[in-house]
């Protein structure tokens, strides 16, 4: 049987079916087809339980239902919950939901379980930074296995938002600016959270979000308007949303802002027709927090039953948290504002949902199995290779990294350096800063016995000259200097827009003066966004991204400052200079006057290089690597053909290390400008000294098209390659489509 059916043929396969008239509806028969389940259940149901269906309520903070859940759910009236979780709170509420509501539908128990539920791993940029999709996947596969265990059966991840401003505090959650990039990561995350079979134990479903747009928000400030081309729409915020469909995504949650004057969560094109008539996408698509009624402060809605018209009738299946669809659908219904058809195919699609999810046969948690899953061994040291494996190293004067264990004196500068909290990042589900090793003890842990480590806090906001000149005396004896600095945790996230990119407080002040002590400086950055670090670029000889690496900071961090381990991570997003270059990303048009130091009519500043301090994809290593041989064949191909890119990478140092290779296109002349550059591969690989690997990445239409005005294709033309370590420079080649 097809696995979603239409309903036509639905009716006429119930009317033949052997069930019909036996005392098991069809719907409870764990046997049948979740479409002709859903079918069959859609057919018992009122109109207030089909409405109730598409409600989803918010729990409380620490895990447990409000007293109206009870009843709703016994009501059969509500389809969904955010934040309930743990076994005590799920089963209770599930219980009414399922043995005292007059269908027993189950509850939908989601949460956002960003990049770890209990064991946290890096960002979601930092985890970006490894350019590894297999570890992404694993590290959702260990997530979903840990928010199962508490019942939950529905994250809101990935958040695929391609993201070209820092100043947007959200950037921290995506995957950074570039759409193959945030493609490839996109399907990594949704793999690892679903696994083959979302409705497995261990599993649980993803959401792609924010269906779309979010994170070209005007002048960076959250969930403000976006106003985006049509090319840049399908060329680089759709693709990662597409790559999550094509993974499986059952889910999407519609973002806050408008689009083009559309809000998304009223988007009728991009949601029914994009996403469902294009796409073929057949899951559901839930609201974000509250957006349905924001529909009436946006502009676009009257009042409240006119938001919940709009959104259902654009395709919003699901309302989070607002309650428009419930007290205000049925009347809606009744005056032929919302059609049969389009509440009956939300609520189709939502138990569709539910019966795959298998919660119908398995609505229950057991209660002793988070003990048994959350933060075991293998979670926790697949968290420190994560957090290892995200470190990009910005800079290394002298070679003066990996630093010796056995120095006599190590001064560690900074309160970043003593924080749990700020480890953890904005989204760090129910990770507890308890469990998160700081830098200070990382570094207690990797020196030798006779290392003295000092510590002082230094220079956060509040900070007094005193705290300055206690940092400044205990840096000024020591053998190195490790000073933390960056972002604590509530600097980015969601409603955490900045319009400055500088280190907050005074840390760039004791960083001057930690430098004046002359003793080397070693500065470890922990941040959700690129920040501006062109000072210490100029004047600190050892810079290293460390993001916020989750449960293992500390010692993921002090491995690679002791040299246990190499860094090799590389950035997923620019550094700007300054705020002032801001949107900056490697993937832009080239003008008709590119950027010309000699040259004044050009595109740059008068006051600034038009150069980002560190590109895309740049990161250094303790290792250093050679490119040699590039080769493309054939030298020509059809519009459908494929090209071969094959080239050598080849450690040339004494130490084994990671290089992530990097493959870049240019269309050089097309009836729509392309970008200078745009990545279509990339291999994270460990290299022996002296080993040499060479690699070989397949090009055809998917990398090679673009979405013109009309359609996707690949013109004919000459194209260009590159092949290194980042954005910038690498070797080049060419290779001709024909007609
Ligand atoms: C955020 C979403 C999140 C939702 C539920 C909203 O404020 O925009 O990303 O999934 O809250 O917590």
């Amino acid at each position: 049987m097809n696995k979603y059916m239409s309903i036509a043929a639905l009716i006429f396969l119930l009317a033949a079916s052997p069930v019909r008239g036996a005392e098991v509806p069809l719907y409870k028969d764990a046997a049948a087809a979740p479409a002709a389940r859903a079918a069959d259940l859609l057919g018992r149901m009122t109109v207030e339980e089909k409405f109730g269906q598409l409600q989803q309520l918010d729990g409380l903070w620490e895990g447990n239902y409000r007293e109206e859940h009870l009843k709703l759910a016994r009501e059969g009236k509500l389809g969904s919950t955010l934040n309930v979780r743990t076994a005590p709170f799920a089963n209770t509420l599930q219980k009414e939901a399922v043995e005292n509501s007059r269908l027993g539908i189950p509850v939908l128990f989601a949460f956002d379980v960003i990049h770890g539920y209990r064991t946290i791993f890096p960002v979601p940029l930092g985890e970006s930074a490894q350019w590894d999709p297999l570890l992404a996947e694993a590290a959702a596969s260990a997530a979903a296995e840990e928010a199962y265990s508490v019942g939950l059966k529905w994250t809101f991840a990935p958040m695929v938002d391609i993201a070209r401003d820092p100043r947007w505090g959200r950037i921290v959650e995506g995957s950074g600016e570039d759409a193959y990039l945030g493609s490839r990561l996109a399907a990594a995350r949704v793999r690892g959270f679903q696994g083959s079979d979302y409705g497995a134990p261990g599993k649980v479903m993803a959401c792609a979000k924010h269906w779309v747009g979010y994170g070209a928000a005007e002048a960076g400030r959250d969930y403000n308007s976006t106003d985006i081309s049509e090319s840049a729409l399908r060329n680089i915020y759709f693709p990662p949303f597409k790559a999550a469909v094509e993974a499986g995504v059952p889910t999407f949650m519609t973002a806050f802002n408008d689009l083009n004057g559309v809000p998304s969560t009223a988007n009728k094109r991009n949601i029914a027709g994009v996403l469902r008539s294009e796409w073929g996408f057949k899951g559901f698509v839930v609201s974000d927090y509250t957006s349905v009624k924001e529909l009436i402060l946006h502009g676009l809605a009257a009042d409240g039953e006119d938001a919940a018209v709009k959104a259902l009738s654009a395709g919003v299946d699901m309302e989070m948290v607002s309650t428009l669809y419930r007290e205000t659908g049925p009347a809606a219904l009744a005056a032929g504002k919302i059609s049969q058809a389009d509440l009956d195919a939300s609520v189709l699609r939502v138990l569709e949902l539910k019966f795959r999810a298998g919660i119908f046969e398995n609505p229950y948690i057991d209660p002793a199995l988070e003990a048994k899953t959350l933060k075991t061994p293998e979670k926790l040291a697949l968290a420190l290779n994560a957090a290892l494996k995200s470190m990009v190293l910005l800079k290394n004067e002298g070679a003066l990294l990996p630093l010796d264990p056995k120095l006599k004196k190590v001064a560690v500068i900074g309160a970043l350096a003593d924080s749990r909290a700020d480890m953890l990042g904005s989204w760090s589900a129910d990770g507890k800063p308890a469990d998160a090793v700081t830098l200070l003890e990382g570094i207690k842990e990797a020196v030798s016995p006779v290392t003295w480590v000092s510590y002082s806090s230094g220079a956060f906001a509040g900070a007094t000259d005193k705290d300055l000149d206690k940092a400044v005396a205990a840096a000024a004896a020591a053998d190195v200097i490790i000073a933390a600095v960056g972002e604590t945790f509530d600097l980015s996230g969601e409603a955490a827009s900045r319009v400055s990119l500088a280190l907050p407080g005074r840390q760039l002040e004791l960083l001057e003066r930690l430098k004046k002590t002359g003793r080397p400086v070693v500065a470890v950055v922990f941040n959700g966004r690129p920040l501006e670090l062109g000072w210490l670029n100029d004047n600190i000889p050892a810079i290293l991204e460390a993001w916020q690496p989750g449960t293992q900071a500390g010692s993921a961090v002090a491995q690679t400052l002791f040299g246990k381990s190499n860094p090799g991570g590389k950035l997923p997003v620019t550094f700007p200079r300054s705020v002032g270059q801001v949107p900056i990303y490697y993937g832009h048009r080239n003008t008709g006057r590119p950027p010309d130091a000699k040259e004044k009519y050009t595109s740059k500043y008068i006051d600034s290089s038009f150069e980002p301090l560190y590109p895309f994809g740049y990161g250094l290593s303790y290792s250093s690597f050679a490119f040699s041989g590039l080769a493309v064949s054939p030298a020509s191909i059809k519009p459908d053909g494929k090209v071969q890119v094959s080239f050598e990478v080849k450690n040339i140092s004494r130490r084994s290390g990671d290089e992530v290779a990097q493959v870049y296109i240019k269309d050089e002349a097309g009836s729509e400008t392309r970008p200078v550059r745009e990545l279509k591969g990339f291999q994270r690989v460990t290299l022996a000294p002296g080993e040499a690997r060479v690699l070989t990445f397949e090009l055809g239409p998917a990398e090679l098209g673009w979405h013109y005005a009309g359609g996707f294709a690949v013109e004919p033309g000459r194209f260009k390659i590159y092949a290194g370590s980042s954005s910038v420079g690498g070797l080049e080649a060419s290779f001709e489509v024909k007609p």
